[in-house]
C-alpha cells in the first residue's frame, strides 16, 4: 500500500473523533487536546455551526473561481469585515499560512520595488521558499536556495542600524510560536515599526499562530502600539479547513493585479463557508474573551504549581498560547502527558507548548497542570 509521508514524528495514536476540547483514539480513550493540530482547532472539534455551514455549501457548488461571483463570497466578506483590522479594506485568501506569507512578501516587493526584508532571529513563517527565506532556524533552511536579501536581527540596536531605505518590509510574529513561545518586547516592536515607517517600507505582522483570539485578543498586534500594513492569518481562521489570509489596503494589494499573483483554490466556496462559520462562532461564543480568561487562570495555575520546579526555566506566553521552558528537550514529558490523556506539542528546543481550544475548562486545566508536574518531576526529579 502507498505510504503517507509524515512530516513529523509519529505520536503512535489513531484519532477517530473529536468534540469541543477533546479527542478520542481508536480505543475510545479521551484526550484533552492542547495540540489542536498545531493550533488550528481554537474553536474546538466538530462545532455544529461549522458542520452545518460546510455541508450546506458542499451540496451547492464544487468550486467558484474568483473570475466569478457566488453568494458565499459576499456572506464570507460580511463576516470577514467584522475581524478586519481598522483602516484595512481588502483581503486575499489562500490555502495555508505559508502561502499567505508568500503573498504578503510579494506584495511588499511589488509595491515598494525593493528587495530587502528584515526578519527576527527565532522567527518561523513557513516552509515555501519565500516564507522559508524569512524563517530563521537553520534546521529548516539549510540546503535550500533561500533568498539572500533577508537580514535577521535580534534587538533594538540592530533594528536601528539595519532597517534602511532599501528595506521593503519588516516581518514579525508578536509571539514567536515555533521559535519557543517567545513574546516580543514592546521596545523592539516599537523601534521596528517606527524605523520601517520612516523609510516608507511595509510592516507585516504574521498572526498565523497568534491571531483569531488565540492570545486573548482578536489580533495580538493590539498588545503593541502599532498598526500593521499587512496582517497574515491562518490556522484557526478556517477551524480545520485549510485557509490562509492576507488583510491589507487596496493600495498595496493592487500592485499584484494583472495576474501577478493567483491561486486555484484560494477563496474557494468551501473555504469561504468555513471562514464564515468560524468568524460567526468566534463572535457569538465570545471566544476571545473566554480565551483571555481561561488563559489567565491557566497561567496562574502554571505559576503556582510548575514554575518553581527545578527543571523549569520559565513560563511564557499569553492567552491560550503558553509555553513551559524546560532545562532539557520536552519529548519524554510530551509522551508522558499523552499517556495521561493530554496532548501538547513542542516549541523551540526545550519548550512544552499548549494551544488548547477556547472552551478548555478549569477542571481540564487542573488535570493538565497536575499531569505536567508529575511528568516533569517523574522524569528528572524536582
Ligand atoms: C507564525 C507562522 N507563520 C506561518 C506558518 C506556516 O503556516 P502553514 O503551516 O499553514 O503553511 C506557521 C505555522 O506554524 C506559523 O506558526
Amino acid at each position: 500500500m502507498v505510504e503517507l509521508f509524515r512530516f513529523y514524528e509519529d505520536r503512535g495514536l489513531v484519532l477517530v473523533k473529536g468534540y469541543m476540547q477533546y479527542v478520542w483514539d481508536s480505543n475510545d480513550r479521551r484526550y484533552i487536546d492542547l495540540h489542536t493540530g498545531h493550533g488550528v482547532a481554537f474553536l474546538g472539534h466538530s462545532h455544529p455551526r461549522l458542520k452545518d455551514e460546510l455541508s450546506a455549501q458542499a451540496s451547492r457548488l464544487a468550486t467558484c473561481s474568483l473570475s466569478f461571483r457566488c453568494p458565499i463570497q459576499d456572506e464570507a466578506l460580511d463576516a470577514l469585515d467584522k475581524i478586519t483590522p481598522k483602516g484595512m479594506d481588502s483581503v486575499m485568501l489562500f490555502n495555508s499560512g505559508s502561502e499567505a506569507v508568500e503573498a504578503a512578501l510579494k506584495t511588499t516587493w511589488a509595491y515598494t520595488g525593493r528587495r530587502k526584508i528584515v526578519a527576527l532571529k527565532g522567527s518561523f513563517h513557513g516552509r515555501t521558499l519565500g516564507s522559508l527565506s524569512v524563517t530563521w532556524n537553520p534546521k529548516y533552511r539549510n540546503g535550500f536556495p533561500v533568498m539572500s536579501e533577508v537580514v535577521f536581527i535580534k534587538d533594538v540596536s540592530d533594528a536601528e542600524n539595519v532597517v534602511d531605505s532599501n528595506t521593503a518590509a519588516v516581518i514579525i510574529e508578536p509571539i514567536q510560536g515555533e521559535g519557543g513561545v517567545i513574546p516580543l518586547s514592546s521596545d523592539l516592536v516599537k523601534v521596528l515599526y517606527e524605523r520601517i515607517k520612516a523609510v516608507d517600507g511595509l510592516f507585516i505582522v504574521d498572526e498565523v499562530q497568534t491571531g483569531f483570539g488565540r492570545t486573548g485578543a482578536l489580533w495580538a498586534y493590539s498588545y503593541y502600539n502599532v498598526k500593521p500594513d499587512i496582517l497574515v492569518a491562518g490556522k484557526s481562521i478556517g477551524s480545520g479547513f485549510p485557509v490562509g489570509a492576507v488583510f491589507s489596503h487596496r493600495e498595496y494589494l493592487n500592485s499584484l493585479k494583472g495576474g501577478r499573483h493567483g491561486s486555484t483554490f484560494g477563496g474557494n466556496p468551501l473555504a469561504l463557508a468555513a471562514v464564515k462559520a468560524s468568524i460567526e462562532t468566534l463572535l457569538s461564543d465570545d471566544a476571545v474573551t473566554k480565551a483571555n480568561m481561561a488563559g489567565s487562570s491557566f497561567m496562574d495555575m502554571l505559576i503556582k504549581k510548575v514554575q518553581q520546579l527545578r527543571p523549569v526555566r520559565e513560563i511564557r506566553g499569553r492567552g491560550l498560547m503558553l509555553g513551559v521552558d524546560l532545562r532539557f528537550p520536552p519529548s519524554r514529558v510530551l509522551n508522558c502527558l499523552q499517556e495521561k490523556g493530554i496532548l501538547a506539542l513542542k516549541a523551540g528546543v526545550t519548550v512544552v507548548r499548549f494551544l488548547p481550544p477556547y472552551m478548555i475548562g478549569h477542571e481540564d486545566m487542573e488535570v493538565v497542570v497536575d499531569g505536567l508536574r508529575e511528568c516533569i518531576c517523574g522524569e528528572h526529579g524536582c
